[in-house]
């Protein structure tokens, strides 16, 4: 796995990990882009936005902003060669300013796990909850006072908080292939298994139909002004673009892998889940007569008391939750790789120690950002807990900038002739959509991700 890259005049690793095969590759992506995203955010979000409509232009996003993105990202990672800012660094000059697209990125990852971290660790409560019957018997107002008051009090969620982020410094600790690869490859098509029996339980209950519906008949008059802007917003968290992971994960593709069907496999891959999720949720959720635009609580609390109501609930109420932790520990494992292959090969710390002292600082935030359902509540910032700010500042800024240097980066410094050379692998494939890809990615999704950021800061 000699690095055989030409790049101009940085330090070279002596080797660096690659991921195996193309199998490989398309799991681990996939398993970092669908996660909490896919199966808490997207159906909650959905649900408040009015369903098929709001479907329909978050796809839009996805095409035209998410794709390119993932492609430039891919490219960065796989030409540079090294980590997140390494990368930047090695296809422009020692002192590049474009090196800050890395640190947003590399930022940004770091800030995302140390909250995804907590809501992961919900869900790992809720796999005992479930197994434990615990939901049965109880009025939904009582379930949702349960998670009211599971959320605020302030041991048990750090606790499981830990739990999961002690679970993906193990899958770290144990390397890029037979770490993150090997374990994703065994857990996507866990994942699928169970979100297809959740969807055949689901679509089977008596009344489901209008669940269907409202995911796929457009009704364009529920469709608001910010809706559109929620679901750009969530293209990139739901491709996990804008933080460095596809750049970190590009660096470990090989030069013979075609990128550009790989990221159009991952990007379908997510939306694929992500309707799924959409198709286990909400066909239930009209089944039994329920609010769709339940909000964060709709996965934690609109759920369970379905289950406990429904032929088979507490197995599925089980495997629901399994699925949630499952989708977060594929996700998760990518953010820390972001900052541990940072540290491990710029700052010459080895790989395990650079992994135990990230998960460190990025749990001692994430503890704060658990404590601020509960003990911290008082401690607002721009009148929002430290949670959502956490979850503010990165979704609104720091992943839109992380993922406009990237497509910058590639469009107008990179350049045709290298970004062709690099999706065709040295001439390999066939680049037919070279042309379109440029033109997308110098204007059309720089200006869509431009309307992101002037929404943030009118929210200033
Ligand atoms: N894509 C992940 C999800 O949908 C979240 C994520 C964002 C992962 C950014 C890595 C980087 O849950």
């Amino acid at each position: 796995m000699a690095n055989e890259q030409g790049t101009s005049g940085m330090k070279q690793p002596v080797s660096r990990a690659s991921f195996g095969n193309r199998i490989g590759v398309i799991a681990v992506a996939a398993g970092s882009a669908i996660g909490l995203g896919n199966i808490w955010k997207f159906p909650y979000i959905t649900g408040e936005n009015g369903g098929a409509a709001f479907i329909i232009v978050y796809l839009a996003c996805i095409t035209v902003i998410g794709l390119p993105v993932l492609m430039s990202e891919f490219i960065i990672g796989r030409r540079g060669q090294r980590n997140v800012i390494g990368s930047y660094l090695s296809l422009s000059t020692k002192r590049s300013p474009w090196a800050f697209g890395g640190f947003i990125a590399l930022f940004g990852s770091a800030t995302i796990l140390s909250f995804y971290a907590v809501v992961a660790g919900w869900s790992l409560e809720y796999i005992v909850k479930a197994a434990t019957n615990s939901f049965a018997g109880k009025s939904p107002d009582e379930v949702g006072a349960m998670f009211g008051s599971f959320m605020s009090s302030p041991v048990k969620p750090i606790f499981w908080q830990l739990v999961f982020m002690s679970l993906t410094a193990g899958v770290i600790c144990a390397g890029v292939k037979r770490g993150i690869e090997a374990f994703s490859k065994i857990m996507m098509p866990v994942l699928l298994f169970i979100i297809l029996l959740l969807c055949v339980r689901s679509l089977t209950l008596p009344g489901s139909e209008a669940g269907v519906a409202f995911l796929f008949k457009p009704d364009f008059s529920k469709l608001t002004a910010a809706g559109v802007l929620t679901a750009l917003g969530h293209a990139f968290f739901t491709l996990s673009i804008g933080a460095g992971t596809m750049i970190t994960y590009g660096s470990y593709i090989k030069k013979k892998d075609n990128l550009g069907s790989i990221a159009v496999q991952v990007a379908f891959a997510d939306t694929v889940i992500a309707l799924l999720a959409g198709l286990a949720i909400f066909p239930a959720v009209f089944a039994f007569g329920v609010e769709p635009g339940a909000g964060p609580g709709l996965v934690f609390v609109t759920l369970p008391n379905i289950f406990a109501q429904m032929p088979g609930g507490f197995f599925f109420c089980i495997i629901f939750f399994i699925l949630i932790a499952v989708a977060a520990l594929t996700s998760s494992i990518s953010m820390l790789e972001v900052g541990v292959a940072y540290v491990s090969e710029d700052l010459g710390i080895g790989r395990t120690k650079a992994t135990l002292l990230l998960t460190f600082l990025i749990s001692v935030v994430g503890i704060f950002c658990s404590l601020s359902f509960g003990p911290l509540k008082e401690y607002t910032f721009f009148g929002k807990n430290i949670f959502d700010l956490a979850d503010f500042a990165v979704s609104n800024i720091s992943l839109p900038f992380g993922g406009l240097a990237a497509v910058l980066f590639v469009a107008w410094s990179l350049g045709k002739d290298k970004v062709k050379d690099e999706l065709s692998s040295g001439g390999v494939f066939f680049v037919n959509y070279i042309t379109l890809f440029m033109f997308t990615a110098k204007y059309l999704t720089p200006i869509g991700i431009g309307i992101v950021f002037l929404h943030s800061l009118k929210v200033f």
